[in-house]
């Protein structure tokens, strides 16, 4: 089966194609996010509160150029993502093209628009990995939080075409307050669709998420138990199915290394054509992104954006981070969640213990958690209209 490509293997395919990339430090990978348009509205959706309507997408024509300047300048994977990639028409021909060109292809998926035909198309266009996403592990709490009804039974259905044709599967599963409790059996569900990987990713708070913090904010005893469930299914499952974890930053000491640092070895390009540092860059106020559609090479916008090199390195740091012995290892931790916390994109994250908000942030997350609060906005283009359901049947 195909895997997903490492950075050892990466080089040796850089030097066969006798890539640039090195010369200044492209992303082995790049996220497309071809559309913010998605039947699901998830509420920890990691897209912008402002989405970005279907008319302003780049067009087939683009999307090609785009993936051939990706892989000649040394990219070697793809993501296509969303809002939901299998809502453009043309997904088949851009898998295609990204195949024909010489990318590996990996579709991040919620499934629920997916036929077996449609997804047959795409693996013979060379599709090489399927990532589904899932809200629970079975209907009545799943479909409630993706707001959809019946989604949760597609998803089962496509997973097992994916298998069907032989395509490598991950599970991505987002985790909140109100799904934790499934987790053991999410992880059996993703051994008995035989994924290769599980991502039991708890939610970050940014954008959608952020709106719905205090219905989505875990208990401190959840996460101990969830770390806990996490770590004997790794062991157990070792060699059979690969476990990813992400924890909730509010109840950490240290920060995440978002994105592994600001423009250091990550980009994704919005709907639109905006190259962002990561998804949630566009919540930053004061910043202008350069687009593929403004003249400038990718790799021209890469090594010169205002935007990207703004917090490129550590230059640009405050106190604490600016003495700080960590400081090339988290690079400050997240500069959106920086903004959205502190009001200063270039503050210490306020997930990491040294920064004078990190009680403030910690005790936040216990109080919304044990107050329980259970009603959602959920994502839409309406800004989130279809809010209140507390219930648990789906629209
Ligand atoms: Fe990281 Fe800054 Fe915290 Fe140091 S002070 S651990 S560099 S976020
Ligand atoms: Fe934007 Fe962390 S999500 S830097």
């Amino acid at each position: 089966r195909n895997e997903t490509i490492h950075a050892a293997d990466g080089v040796a395919v850089l030097e066969s194609r006798g890539s640039v990339a090195e010369n200044f430090g492209i992303p082995l990978a790049v996220l497309l996010e071809l559309t913010h348009r998605c039947p699901l509205q998830c509420p920890y959706c990691s897209n912008p509160v402002e989405l970005e309507r279907g008319g302003a997408e780049l067009t087939t024509d683009e999307w090609k150029r785009v993936l051939g300047e990706l892989a000649a300048i040394g990219v070697l994977q793809v993501h296509f993502s969303g809002g939901e990639p299998t809502a453009r028409k043309d997904l088949v021909e851009l898998v295609r093209h990204a195949s024909d060109v010489g990318l590996y292809t990996n579709l991040i998926t919620s499934a629920v628009l997916l036929t077996r035909e449609r997804l047959a198309a795409l693996a013979d266009a060379g599709l090489c990995h399927v990532q589904i996403s899932f809200q629970g592990y079975e209907p009545v709490v799943a479909d409630r939080v993706a707001g959809f009804a019946n989604g949760h039974a597609k998803k089962i259905e496509a997973a097992r075409w994916t298998r069907e044709l032989d395509l490598p599967l991950t599970v991505n599963a987002v985790m909140h307050r109100q799904n934790l409790h499934q987790l053991p059996d999410i992880i059996d569900m993703a051994v008995a669709l035989d994924a290769d990987r599980l991502e039991v990713a708890n939610v970050q708070y940014y954008g959608w998420a952020l709106k719905n913090r205090a219905a989505l904010m875990p208990t401190l005893q959840q996460i101990d138990d969830c770390t806990a469930i996490v770590e004997a299914a790794q062991s157990r499952l070792k060699g059979q199915l690969a476990i990813d974890y992400v924890v909730p930053d509010y109840y950490a000491l240290r920060p995440k290394t978002c994105m592994g640092g600001w423009g250091r070895q990550f980009f994704n390009i919005s709907p639109s054509g905006k190259v962002l540092p990561c998804h949630a860059a566009e919540t930053i106020t004061g910043l202008a992104f350069d687009s593929v559609r403004g003249g400038a090479s990718i790799a021209e916008i890469w090594r010169n954006s205002e935007a990207l090199n703004r917090y490129r390195g550590t230059s640009w740091m405050q106190q604490p981070c600016a003495s700080c012995a960590f400081k090339e290892i988290d690079f400050g931790g997240c500069r959106c969640q920086a903004f959205a916390l502190a009001g200063d994109a270039a503050a210490t994250d306020p997930a990491c213990a040294l920064s004078p908000l990190h009680k403030r942030i910690f005790k936040t997350a216990e109080a919304e958690a044990e107050a329980g609060g259970d009603k959602f906005v959920y994502r839409n283009f309406a800004g989130g209209t279809a809010e209140g359901r507390s219930t648990t049947s789906p629209r």
